[in-house]
């Protein structure tokens, strides 16, 4: 449900920038503040009778400044100049240049009026707008459908641990259409360079994947790196079930209970689920000790490193072997057996207290008892 919502926030983002007139988005435009008008781009027409330029003129037109690096660095010395040329790269700017003005240009993807910096929120290729922009004709099924290809990927992104990480939490480090696929040279990766994209932020996975007997297969068998088992456009939350040979499991797809592959398989899976198991359990028993008011910090920091193990065996699994990952498995088992430990300890310390505050309890009351008899044994005053 709630995957819905995003996609649908997406999907229906609003596209304000059609409706305002030129002269108005103008106002606030990066190229009225460094002093251009509207004539340094509607050079040819008369002022009062602008009109938009072919489509496939654009780039050439915000080339004509944009790769002129003797004027650009009259502005700023720092700038990029290669836009056009990474462009003229892309599946793109080769379709515009033939001719075919269905593809992106620069206005597209950037404004014409009112462009903005693109470290400015508002900018259409800022993180959090920028799927709403190439979701504008990628999310078009008429569009799409005419070059063979889905135009399902806006909506499949929405739906990903990506977007919940990038809309839900603003964590602006979660990538997007432009993070995997880059801007100008936009191009799909090939199927042995995905983990090339993906290592940009999961280093970790990445290299325990490349070091791994799986790189070898995957590439001789033309299996997509990563993608075999996480998809690229909707990528899920994985779980320890993904490792198993059952029915939904991701290795599945390939392996089957014969052979010592599949004896790895199991074998993985069980610690993983050892873990789980052990870390809960000590969960359970420190909470029991918390709740019944005794102090379990030792035992709350082995649990806390059980986790920490517990993280680093699921990552561990990309080395698709026993080995480096049994032992941080079984690490993490014996730290949660630790906290598990404290937990007990605790309860039994608690248990012995209150005996002893039983017996305490029935001492003075044998006393105050003994001094009541005495009381009334005394003659009267
Ligand atoms: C940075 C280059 C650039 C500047 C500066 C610029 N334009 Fe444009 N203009 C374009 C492009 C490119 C188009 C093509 C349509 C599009 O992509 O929005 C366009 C289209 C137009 C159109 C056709 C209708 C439309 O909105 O598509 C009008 C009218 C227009 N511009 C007026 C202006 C006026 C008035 C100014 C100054 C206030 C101005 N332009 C400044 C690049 C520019
Ligand atoms: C498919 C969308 C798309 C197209 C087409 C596109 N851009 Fe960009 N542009 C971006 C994105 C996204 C960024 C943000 C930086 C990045 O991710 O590379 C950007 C950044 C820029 C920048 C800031 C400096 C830099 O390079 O980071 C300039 C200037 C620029 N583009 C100009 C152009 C020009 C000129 C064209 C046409 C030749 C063009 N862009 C075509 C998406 C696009
Ligand atoms: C007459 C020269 C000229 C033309 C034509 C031109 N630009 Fe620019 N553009 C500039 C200058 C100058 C800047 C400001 C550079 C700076 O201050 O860093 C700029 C800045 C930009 C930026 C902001 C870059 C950033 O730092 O984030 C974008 C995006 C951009 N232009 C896109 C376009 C697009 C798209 C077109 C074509 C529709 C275009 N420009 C046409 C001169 C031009
Ligand atoms: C104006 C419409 C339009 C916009 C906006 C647009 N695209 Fe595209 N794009 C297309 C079309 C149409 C194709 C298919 C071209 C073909 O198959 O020859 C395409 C193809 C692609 C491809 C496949 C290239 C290949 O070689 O297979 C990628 C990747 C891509 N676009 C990424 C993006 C990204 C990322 C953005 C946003 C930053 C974007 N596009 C914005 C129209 C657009
Ligand atoms: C996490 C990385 C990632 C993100 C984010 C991502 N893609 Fe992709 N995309 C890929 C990979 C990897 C492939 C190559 C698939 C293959 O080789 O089977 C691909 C393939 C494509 C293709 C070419 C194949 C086709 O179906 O036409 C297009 C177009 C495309 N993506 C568009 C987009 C758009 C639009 C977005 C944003 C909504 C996006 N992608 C977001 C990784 C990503
Ligand atoms: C630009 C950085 C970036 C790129 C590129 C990227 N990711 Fe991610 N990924 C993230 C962020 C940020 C999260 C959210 C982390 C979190 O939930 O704490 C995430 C989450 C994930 C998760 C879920 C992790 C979990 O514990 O729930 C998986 C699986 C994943 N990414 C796989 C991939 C794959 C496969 C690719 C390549 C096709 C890829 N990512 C490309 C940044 C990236
Ligand atoms: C796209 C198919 C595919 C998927 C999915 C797949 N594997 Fe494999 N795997 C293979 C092939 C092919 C071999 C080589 C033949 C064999 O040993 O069975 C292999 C071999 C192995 C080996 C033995 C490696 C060695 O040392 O030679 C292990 C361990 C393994 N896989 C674990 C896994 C695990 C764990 C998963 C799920 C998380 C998984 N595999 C998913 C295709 C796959
Ligand atoms: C053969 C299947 C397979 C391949 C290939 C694969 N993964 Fe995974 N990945 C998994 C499984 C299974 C899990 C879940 C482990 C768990 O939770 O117990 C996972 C978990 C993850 C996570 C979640 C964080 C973590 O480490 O628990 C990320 C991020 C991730 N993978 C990224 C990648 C990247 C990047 C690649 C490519 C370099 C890749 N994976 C290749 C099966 C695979």
């Amino acid at each position: 449900m709630k995957r819905l919502v995003l996609a649908a926030f997406v999907l229906l983002a609003v596209d304000t920038r059609a409706q305002t007139p030129p002269e108005t988005a103008f106002e606030d435009d990066v190229h009225a503040a460094a002093g251009l008008t509207c004539a340094s781009c509607h050079k040819t027409e008369a002022a009062g009778a602008y009109a938009a330029p072919a489509r496939t003129s654009i780039a050439p037109l915000c080339a004509s400044c944009h790769s002129d690096a003797a004027y650009m660095r009259t502005v700023d010395p720092q700038v990029r100049v290669d836009q056009y040329l990474q462009y003229q790269t892309s599946t793109h700017g080769k379709r515009m240049a033939a001719g075919d003005a269905r593809v992106a240009t620069c206005s597209d993807c950037h404004g014409a009026h009112g462009v903005r910096r693109v470290r400015d929120a508002r900018s259409p290729v800022a993180p959090a707008n920028v799927v709403t922009t190439c979701g504008r004709c990628h999310g078009d099924p008429a569009r799409m459908a005419a070059f063979g290809r889905q135009a399902t990927h806006p909506a499949e992104w929405a739906a990903s641990v990506h977007a919940a990480a990038l809309i839900k939490r603003g964590d602006t480090s979660a990538p997007t259409c432009v993070s995997c696929h880059g801007s100008h040279g936009a191009t799909p990766p090939g199927v042995t360079s995905v983990a090339n994209v993906c290592a940009q932020c999961h280093l970790r996975e990445a290299e325990l994947f490349r070091a791994s007997p799986k790189r070898e297969i995957f590439d001789a068998i033309g299996q997509a790196e990563c993608l075999v088992c996480h998809g690229n456009h909707r990528i899920e939350s994985p779980a320890d079930q993904w490792v198993g040979l059952e029915k939904g499991a991701v290795c599945e797809q390939c392996h089957d209970a014969a052979g010592d592959s599949g004896a790895a398989i199991r074998d993985i899976r069980q610690k993983l689920d050892t873990l789980q198991d052990a870390t809960s359990t000590a969960d359970a028993r420190l909470t029991r000790a918390e709740h019944a008011g005794m102090l379990v910090e030792d035992g709350r920091l082995a649990l806390q490193l059980a986790r920490e193990h517990q993280v680093q065996s699921r990552a561990l699994v990309h080395a698709f072997a026993p080995a480096p990952f049994a032992k941080t498995a079984a690490d993490g088992v014996a730290a949660a057996r630790r906290a598990r430990e404290a937990g007990e300890a605790a309860m039994r310390e608690l248990q012995l207290r209150r005996q002893g505050l039983g017996v305490a309890t029935l001492l003075v009351l044998a006393f105050l008892a003994t001094l009541w008899v005495k009381i009334r044994r005394l003659p009267p005053a």
